[in-house]
């Protein structure tokens, strides 16, 4: 060990001699030791292969989900570049999320590296927030990790500029989002968005085929380019400097076939995208029409859910169907549905370590009664999904409001009863009594805009005081 240090000494004494003959300074990474606290080990820290940092390595349970997690701290928001150390002695890589923040940010496949003994380093990039991050190597499979001995974490000292692609590591995409054509990302359910930051004078997107997108630049209220395709200008003329853009699209529902993906940013000539910070609560709606915010003109932005975590500085999501219901009786049964990334998909398909919510607000039972769902059956299909509901977001704040027309309130409060009694203290009954009246709706089911504002004014404050 002594001899290992004073070897890194003298690499140092090198750099700085390289920096004193005139080159630019480049800061060195700093090593987070998979082995030293805060970082975290689903397994053993084992010493019996030769050649680790530090005084052991994580050696990881062969098991889905058995991770490792580093704690770092960033001098500014930026992309950070990422150098995983590690040893596989198979000759079968080893996939694995990479969670910041508990955000999926990019996959990286830990390859063999031909014995136990023979450390590699795996680079990678990814946002991340100034301050404290957490880095989490999250396997996909059931070999679980390789050996994980040190992580060494960066943050390039100026923006790291990127090009507007989709897969832009500075754009930050909120809901579920399809990306397996690289060209185009496809928004799943209601009320996804992204958030990019970019420099130059002028900003657009490119689309496929016509669609309803709404936009702000610079935070200014939010805006509906209506059916459009191609290359779509969003703003010319701004001043230099930074800005930033949210981009979204309506949901594809019913009659509605537009076509909402995401194609890219088309940027100013000389202009790039920086990084972005994503906030750190993420609240997930899942309901019906009322969530989406159906029929009302503005939906997604003039809905609750949009208000409410706004007001909050909170990132969101709307998991929500028109006509949903519960149960699956004959009816998208978002018990079940939630675990899928679109109203379209065949198959329970989402990747719940895309992204965490770190709150999760639901709202079903208006739709259940006209699919003759017994009040036995909504209770214990509440039960369920919110067993569901803890297992994909184990640390997240659930809410289960009682819905405004009054059905299946009880069935719902019991629910909620049955898991705090289970030992799930972190699930709440929201009791929305008197929250809206006739007058506050379109047809006496759907709130209009006005109805929304209320409802959002409501629920902002209770989600508050976990989030
Ligand atoms: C072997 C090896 C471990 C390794 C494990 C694995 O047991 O000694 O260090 O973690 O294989 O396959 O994950
Ligand atoms: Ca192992």
């Amino acid at each position: 060990m002594r001899l290992r240090s004073s070897l890194i000494a003298c690499t140092l004494l090198a750099a700085g001699v390289t920096v004193l003959s005139g080159s630019a300074a480049v800061a060195a990474p700093t090593r987070y030791e998979a082995e030293t606290a805060p970082a975290t080990c689903a397994g053993t820290i084992d010493s019996n292969h030769t050649g680790f940092s530090g005084s052991g390595f994580c050696n990881a349970d062969n098991a889905i989900g058995a991770a490792a997690q580093f704690t770092v701290t960033a001098s500014a928001a930026g992309t950070a570049t990422l150098g995983i150390r590690y040893a596989n002695g198979t000759t079968t890589a080893r996939p694995a999320d990479v969670l910041v923040n508990g955000t999926r940010a990019t996959g990286a496949s830990f390859d063999g590296t031909g014995a136990w003994t023979t450390w590699t380093t795996l680079t990678l990039t990814a946002p991340v927030n100034a301050g404290t991050n957490t880095i989490r190597l999250n396997p996909t499979t059931a070999s679980g990790l390789a050996n994980v001995d040190a992580l060494d974490f960066e943050v390039g000292s100026g923006p790291v500029g990127g090009n507007g692609q989709p897969n832009d590591a500075n754009i930050q995409y909120y809901g579920r989002w399809n990306k397996s054509n690289s060209a185009y990302y496809a928004m799943g359910w209601a009320g996804g968005y992204l958030d990019a930051r970019f420099t130059g004078n002028s900003i657009g997107v490119r689309q496929r085929n016509a669609i309803d997108l709404h936009y702000s630049i610079d935070g200014a209220p939010t805006q509906w380019r209506r059916n459009v395709s191609g290359n779509v200008t969003l703003a010319s003329g701004l001043s230099s400097g930074s800005h930033t853009v949210r981009i979204g699209y309506r949901e594809r529902a019913g009659s509605y076939t537009g076509d909402p993906v995401f194609g890219g940013l088309i940027l100013a000539s000389g202009g790039q995208t920086t990084a972005i910070s994503r906030p750190a609560n993420l609240v997930e709606f899942i309901g019906d029409s009322i969530t989406v915010g159906q029929p009302n003109a503005n939906r997604p932005f003039s809905a609750y859910p949009w208000l409410a975590a706004e007001g909050l500085g909170a990132a969101h999501t709307q998991v929500a169907q028109g006509g949903a219901c519960l149960v699956s009786q004959d009816c998208y049964g978002m018990m079940d549905w939630f675990r899928r990334s679109s109203a379209s998909a065949t198959t329970d398909d989402w990747n719940f370590a895309t992204y965490q919510a770190t709150a999760v607000v639901i709202n079903l039972g208006t739709n259940d009664i006209g699919h003759n769902v017994s009040t036995t059956q909504f209770q214990q299909g509440y039960v369920t999904m919110l067993q569901r509901l803890r297992q994909a977001y184990p640390n997240a704040e659930i809410f289960a409001m009682g819905v405004f027309r009054n059905r299946y309130v009880t069935e719902t409060r019991n629910a909620v009863a049955a898991r705090n009694a289970a030992g799930d203290s972190r699930v709440r009954f929201v009791d929305t009594t008197g929250w809206i009246v006739a007058g506050d709706t379109t047809d006496n089911v759907h709130p209009s805009d006005a109805g929304h504002v209320k409802i959002a004014q409501r629920l902002r404050p209770i989600l508050d005081q976990y989030i």
